[in-house]
């Protein structure tokens, strides 16, 4: 299997409980490293831009306020099929659904409040990954 890339996000309710080290501890045990990461605060476009897929959803309008409600840690990581490593150790969406074991599992507070976002694919790692990072802000 190749190594490839995925795009992370540590969401609102993860770094205001000070999360940001034990969800990253977390992907780096299940084998990703950390090639690229920043901790921002997003706007309303960006997060409406990032989501715009969900647009339709009706949910859409809440998941934008609570991705601004406060910082993120939008980050690169980098492993063997990354993206699968990732939703693996991620766990479900909803929380109540997670697997022990895996970050929502142990973190999540709702299916909103879900701690992580992982890429669902290497094409949309790539497209999620150019949102927010510069090829240079990415050192392997
Ligand atoms: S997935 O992984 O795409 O199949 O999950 P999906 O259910 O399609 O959800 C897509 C993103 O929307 C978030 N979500 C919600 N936010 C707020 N309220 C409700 N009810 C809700 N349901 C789903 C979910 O956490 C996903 O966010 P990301 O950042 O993509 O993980």
């Amino acid at each position: 299997m190749a190594v490839t890339r995925t795009f992370s996000i540590i969401k609102p309710d993860a770094t205001r409980r000070n999360l940001t080290g034990a969800v990253t501890k977390k992907l780096e045990d299940a084998g990703l490293r950390v090639v690229a990461s920043k901790r921002i605060q997003m706007t309303k476009e960006q997060a409406e831009g990032f989501y715009a897929v969900h647009k339709e959803r009706p949910f859409f309008n809440d998941l934008v306020s609570f991705m601004i409600s406060g910082p993120v840690v939008v980050q690169v990581l980098e492993g063997e099929d990354a993206v699968k490593a990732n939703r693996d150790v991620m766990g479900a969406t909803n929380p109540a659904d997670a697997a022990e074991g895996t970050i929502r599992k142990e973190f999540a507070e709702s299916i909103e409040a879900n701690s992580v976002h992982g890429s669902d694919s290497d094409e949309n790692a790539k497209i999620e990954i150019d949102f927010f990072f510069n090829e240079d802000e990415i050192v392997g």
